[in-house]
């Protein structure tokens, strides 16, 4: 699978344990962030990154750490047929697939071992998506983002 993995500085120890793993598993993978917890950058440059190359179709899923996850969940879910998933057990890590088909999932840095942080990666890439009812409700995210993208581009132009 393309994977990219982005942090802030709040995530590097998890991102860096993340990429680790996923290359070791044979994965394809792209890493944006900063080498260093000490060399801060503003979680949403590598979280645009990220989702767009989701949002493309250039990457198969995202990977996004930030102190929180929230700061990252917030930029990650402005792009076009991104569903990020702000995940900190696994049976959250589980669900956001079964249930939302989330194609990148979001840890929290400062809440998280990285150990912790690697196995979530794994539940969430192991799991499929249920399809049937939960099909239909990402249908209707899908008519409410078109609907309110559609309004922000009107007001942007
Ligand atoms: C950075 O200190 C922190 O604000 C960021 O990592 C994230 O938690 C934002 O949501």
């Amino acid at each position: 699978m393309r994977i990219a993995v982005g942090s802030d500085h709040a995530g590097v120890a998890i991102r860096q344990a993340v990429v680790e793993s996923l290359r070791a598993e044979g994965h394809e993978v792209e890493e944006y962030g900063p080498s260093s917890s000490t060399h801060r950058t503003d979680y949403p440059d590598e979280a645009a990154v990220v989702a767009a190359r989701v949002s493309r179709g250039e990457i198969d899923r995202g990977v996004l750490i930030c102190g929180t996850g929230i700061g990252m969940s917030i930029v990650a879910n402005k792009f076009h047929g991104v569903r990020a998933a702000l995940v900190v057990n696994e049976f959250m890590a589980e669900y956001a697939v079964r249930h939302n088909n989330a194609n990148v999932l979001v840890l929290p840095g400062r809440i998280l071992c990285p150990e912790y942080a690697v196995r979530l990666v794994k539940v969430w890439l192991a799991a499929s998506f249920d399809s049937g009812r939960h099909l239909q409700r990402i249908e209707k995210i899908e008519k409410i983002e078109a609907q309110n993208f559609k309004k922000l581009e009107g007001k942007n132009t």
